[in-house]
């Protein structure tokens, strides 16, 4: 195998180096100070855990021993970082821990996949001699979450972070609220913030009770649950420790029975209306005239801004079919800006591309015309992050056979191939008009994490090399090879992936789905990890 054989994504420039690999012993330390000490401690702890190793992590390094530095620039931005492997040791440096953190998940990759186990194994522990020198292409490259149509814990999410994160992928949108549920707690602000005495705690004491439900998926209805405030922080603080930016999404003025069912003032009628479990989209509406829909806004808005470390709110925007063209520009142009006021860049789907938006707004583009989005991004101000349907939509099947998944989008059903053939800069697009890359997971089917993964991987793989690695490095054919090496590293994971038929894996796939046909065997809810 060759050294790039198990690096993914693939770096800018790797150098083998025709020399003496590097061995780490059980004498060997991490040599770390100031800001790379915890990701020495990061790195400490997956070699221990496979290697037995006590790895102590020391100021001054020696000749065997691995290092991380924080340099004062390096080309590439604040997550570029350069490695190298000698006889004599692993030597990582980097401006930021970022891209301290980039380079451990690199070296990571460079050892034997035993690496991954979780107990101490009898192996060997080459890396091979390399010079690598690495950048990403975009800054921002993610995954979201529905954890609106199935609710998915603070510990599922954080296992989440843990594997999307050895990819470098670094950002998690979590799609908060939605016609079926309302996921995160939003505290009551008393008489004098509350001029119309909004219900707020209902938000999640009604709403928190939903999820979806569809006979496609096991078990039909979704898992509900909600976020306090303090579980939010908790998910934020775990993903920035991994280089992962949290942005939360509140979806307005469509996809909001959920509220509409909790806060009475939010219906023309003032009538709750009944939670609903249905999977159809585009159905409900907050309502331009009432005063209560700005006031509800700017309250929500607020305390999530206020809980937010990173720098985006995503404020939705799609799909909002039964409000009127007129209804939803008065809306979505408020909210933007209200969203603006918080200080935060507001983030929406292209629909929202609609209204003026403010400096700094950034448009996530999923489906339909194309144009509006290119020509704000053309304008200036608003950057793009890229989720063409066709190639980013993770809960999308397979195949026809798949026993969960969605199957709407065009052109489908999708296999790794179609989320790594594309390149993200199109259509009048350049790279400086794009923030990055994200991949949505809906749930409409999804229960667990291990259905999770199943959509995720390997295709969640070809969207973070896509985010990555520039255009002149990429191949789908060396794409293919790499992949095919990452299946025992995930099976020693105990990552679920899809075993790709055009794909010679290294390992089965730790809980495959079976063959078509067999599809509704119940069992598939409860298996456990
Ligand atoms: C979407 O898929 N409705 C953004």
């Amino acid at each position: 195998m060759n050294t790039t054989d198990t690096l993914i994504p693939r770096p800018s420039h790797v150098e083998p180096l025709d020399a003496p690999a590097f061995t780490l012993n059980s004498t060997a330390r991490i040599g770390a100070t100031g800001p790379a000490v915890p990701v020495a401690g990061q790195l400490a702890s997956l070699l221990r855990r496979s290697t037995g190793f006590a790895l102590p992590i020391v100021e001054d390094t020696r000749p065997g021993d691995i290092s991380l530095e924080v340099v004062e620039t390096l080309d590439g931005g604040p997550e570029a970082y350069v490695l190298s492997v000698t006889e004599e040791g692993a030597k990582l440096a980097a401006a930021t821990a970022a891209g301290l953190f980039n380079g451990v998940q690199t070296l990571r990759q460079l050892f034997p996949a035993a690496v991954e186990g979780a107990a101490p194994t009898d192996t060997t522990w080459v890396v091979p001699a390399v010079e690598i020198a690495d950048a990403p292409r975009f800054a921002y490259r993610g995954l979201m979450l529905d954890v609106a149509r199935s609710f998915f814990t603070v510990e599922e999410v954080k296992e989440q972070i843990d594997v999307m994160t050895q990819f470098k992928l670094n950002a998690l949108h979590l799609h908060l609220t939605d016609d079926q549920a309302w996921r995160i707690e939003i505290h009551d602000p008393g008489s004098a913030g509350n001029p119309s005495g909004l219900p707020y705690a209902k938000l999640t004491g009604v709403g928190g009770q939903g999820a979806v439900e569809v006979s496609t998926a096991v078990p039909p209805r979704g898992n509900s649950g909600f976020y306090t405030q303090q579980d939010f922080r908790d998910i934020q603080a775990y993903a920035a420790s991994k280089n992962v930016l949290v942005v939360p999404e509140i979806d307005l003025p469509g996809h909001v029975n959920a509220a509409l069912a909790a806060i009475p003032q939010l219906n023309p009628d003032s009538q709750v209306k009944p939670m609903s479990t249905t999977a159809e989209v585009g159905w409900s509406t907050l309502t331009a005239d009432l005063p209560a829909t700005y006031e509800f806004v700017r309250e929500v808005l607020n305390q999530l801004a206020a809980i937010t470390d990173g720098p985006y709110l995503h404020i939705g925007g799609d799909e909002a079919h039964v409000t009127g063209h007129d209804d939803y520009v008065a809306m979505v142009q408020q909210f933007v800006q209200i969203g603006a006021e918080t200080g935060k860049a507001v983030v929406g789907w292209n629909e929202f591309a609609a209204v003026d938006l403010p400096e700094g707004a950034v448009i996530q583009y999923w489906h339909g015309a194309f144009e509006p989005t290119v020509q704000q991004a053309e304008k200036g101000g608003s950057q793009v992050i890229m989720s063409p349907a066709a190639n980013t939509y993770l809960d999308q099947k397979y195949d026809p056979a798949s026993p969960i998944g969605l199957s709407w989008v065009e052109g489908g059903p999708f296999t790794w191939s179609e989320y790594y053939n594309w390149d993200p800069a199109q259509g009048g697009l350049n790279d400086q008009h794009i923030l990055g890359v994200e991949g949505p997971l809906w749930t409409e089917t999804v229960r667990n994490n291990q259905q999770a993964q199943w959509l995720l991987y390997p295709r969640a793989v070809s969207l973070a090399e896509v985010a990555w690695s520039g255009q002149e490095v990429r191949n789908a054919g060396d794409f293919r090879r790499r992949l095919g090496a990452l299946g025992e590293r995930l099976a020693q994971q105990g990552v679920v992936f899809q075993e790709a038929p055009d794909v010679e894996w290294s390992a089965a796939s730790m809980w495959p789905f079976p063959e078509a046909g067999t599809s509704s065997t119940p069992e598939y809810g409860t298996i456990e990890a």
